[in-house]
């Protein structure tokens, strides 16, 4: 596939669609880049009662929200649907019924406005995420973009990855997590804890009040390899937990959310590190809903020896405006899906182009 040098991207804005897990969202990104709205309405609330997502619930949950979602986002962008240019939506991966709805309402919206349409890997949305800014900030001036090679960290509810990036939707994988995600690991360490779902920020909160050398919990570098591992440090969570309730103590939460924050975010960011500096990175990106992480976010700055590009904490979780940005990038790739596609619940990034050998990689 050419690179395309940076000056000869068209303008298109892209109407980005998701509904992968429990965030119905719409949203409307200009030329990759500026965010000219971005509705997202979290079911968070509504799964806390269960300790995770209910897949049921968040699929009927997604029907009720999507189009008044979709319609709030294109008053926000004071735009109409003929304004747009093309309809990025979320594939996959995901949860099967949450991804239907959105991929449904998608062809509905491409059927009846003749727009292209375009699904979007959900893990390639989290990367792109890193090139988005408003339009109001830093007094229109766009944020530097991210340069290749890139190493990218993506960690999130679903997934641990590294991913070497050698131009636009060019994807090499490093490595992932052999068992739990590191966001999975949160949740279920802050359910351990007795602490509310998300368990990501809940564990952050906590940590704040606590001493990260409390615990010596393991870090599993699994070396010569770039993968992840983090049941054993759930189970050692686990155990601590055990042996300190046979004593009928109380919980010290903060310092066992502390030490076990620490033990993650030391793996993350030590291999994240590592492999920059391996495959000759110029730039480092960490996206998806565990960058929100202050501690992560504050020790891959303190110790990256080349640029670090996060995004800002409200992209960091699933968004509409992610799905955009990379469906902008595949629009002026060429990349047009038909209205009989299907969704790809286990849908690996690295998967993205052999999928659809019928895509012309040229820019339209
Ligand atoms: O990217 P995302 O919104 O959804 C998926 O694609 O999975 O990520 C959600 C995950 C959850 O596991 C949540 O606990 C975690 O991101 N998370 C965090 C933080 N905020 C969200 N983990 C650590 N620290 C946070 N501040
Ligand atoms: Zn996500």
């Amino acid at each position: 596939m050419a690179n395309l040098p940076l000056s000869s991207f068209p303008s298109a804005r892209i109407l980005g669609v998701e509904t992968s897990c429990d965030e119905t969202a719409a949203s409307v990104v200009e030329n990759g880049r500026v965010i000219l709205s971005n509705l997202v309405a979290s079911q968070a609330e509504l799964h806390a009662q269960f300790g995770g997502v209910f897949p049921e619930v968040a699929s009927r949950q997604h029907i009720r929200t999507i189009y008044p979602i979709l319609e709030q986002s294109l008053q926000q962008a004071h735009l109409g649907l003929g304004d747009v240019d093309a309809i990025a939506v979320t594939r996959g991966p995901g949860l099967p019924g949450s991804l239907v709805v959105g991929l449904n309402f998608a062809k509905g919206l491409a059927l009846s406005s003749g727009l292209p349409m375009l699904g979007i890997n959900h893990l390639e949305a989290h990367i792109y995420s890193a090139w988005l800014y408003e339009a109001e900030s830093y007094g229109g001036a766009a944020i530097p973009e991210p340069d290749f090679p890139l190493l990218a960290l993506v960690v999130s509810g679903g997934h641990t990855e590294l991913v070497l990036i050698k131009s636009h939707l060019q994807y090499q994988r490093l490595g992932a997590t052999l068992d739990d995600a590191a966001g999975e690991a949160f949740d279920k360490v802050a359910r351990l804890l007795g602490l509310a779902y998300p368990g990501g920020p809940s564990i952050q909160q906590a940590a704040e009040e606590g001493d990260p050398r409390a615990f010596v919990f393991p870090r599993a570098w699994l070396e010569d390899t770039w993968n992840f591992s983090f049941s054993g440090l759930k189970t050692a969570v686990l155990r601590e937990v055990r042996r300190i309730e046979v004593h009928s103590a109380v919980l010290p939460v903060a310092n066992l959310a502390a030490s076990f924050q620490a033990a993650v975010v030391d793996v993350l960011v030590g291999k994240t590190i590592r492999a920059a500096k391996a495959f000759g990175a110029k730039d480092i990106l960490i996206a998806g809903g565990v960058s929100a992480n202050r501690a992560l976010r504050k020790a891959i700055h303190a110790q990256a020896l080349c640029p670090v590009h996060i995004p800002p904490i409200f992209l960091c979780t699933d968004n509409a405006a992610m799905v955009a940005a990379a469906g902008y990038y595949r629009y002026v790739y060429g990349q047009r899906d038909p209205l009989d596609m299907d969704v790809l619940p286990n849908w690996p990034l690295t998967e993205s182009w052999s999928l659809r050998p019928s895509w012309s990689l040229r820019p339209s």
